[in-house]
């Protein structure tokens, strides 16, 4: 898929008024400093469309970001440790989770689990959540700079899902610095664009 337009549209901490056209969305969460606005601005080959920052809790809102004017991409708030209240990431958590069970047009979250440490329960806990509220998921392993320092805490991750689910979901590995991963992340979206596009066709025949 190629970037034409990629475009920050709004930030949201209510996903009633998200915004109400009806195009795909894809969302991205993980835990606080995985690197999902890095890997927002990868995917779309804009270094400052998300905000970066070495402090954990730098995304706070939900972010929409126009994609080719054709589909969504949502940046999250993370989960876990933030430099911020357990107030504040009580209520983050809240509305983020609303939207996630509510919002008709999202087609895929990517839930992003670092691929340099061992397995954590904060990530195991909310794959779990996402399961049993029916949320389409797949994985991305991020910080895959070295494959060869992480290879062996994504496999260790990999077999630590199958203790509980029947087969792994999608997953896929990147790197924010080498941008490995990114054509394929990509070529997912754009797939499952297509196969919406063809359902509409069908449905309009
Ligand atoms: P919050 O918004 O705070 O939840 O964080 P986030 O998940 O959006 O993470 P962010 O993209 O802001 O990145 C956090 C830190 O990790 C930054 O210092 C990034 O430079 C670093 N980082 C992100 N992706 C990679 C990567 O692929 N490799 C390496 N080495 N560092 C990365
Ligand atoms: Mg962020």
């Amino acid at each position: 898929m190629i970037i034409h337009t990629a475009e920050f549209t709004c930030s949201y901490v209510d996903w009633k008024k998200c915004p109400k056209e009806h195009v795909p969305e894809y969302a991205f969460i993980g835990r606080s400093n995985v690197g999902k606005s890095s890997l927002i601005n990868t995917l779309t080959e804009r270094k400052g469309l998300a905000k970066i920052s070495n402090t954990p809790g730098k995304t706070q809102c939900i972010n929409f970001f126009s994609i080719n004017k054709e589909w969504n991409l949502v940046d999250l708030p993370g989960y876990g440790y933030a430099k911020t209240s357990k107030k504040n990431r009580e209520l983050w958590m809240k509305f983020t989770k609303d939207y996630l069970r509510r919002r008709e047009q999202l087609q895929n979250v990517f839930v992003l689990i670092d691929g340099r440490i061992d397995p954590q329960n904060v990530d195991l806990d909310f794959i779990q959540w996402l399961g049993e509220n029916g949320i389409p998921f797949s994985l991305v392993f991020t910080k895959n700079d070295k494959p060869k320092k992480t290879f062996k805490n994504i496999e260790n991750f990999k077999e630590t899902l199958l203790e509980t689910w029947e087969e792994l979901p999608v997953n896929f590995i990147t790197s924010s610095v080498t941008n490995v991963g990114r054509e394929d992340i990509l070529a997912y979206i754009d797939q499952v664009n297509e196969t919406i596009a063809n359902d509409i066709d069908l449905e309009e025949e």
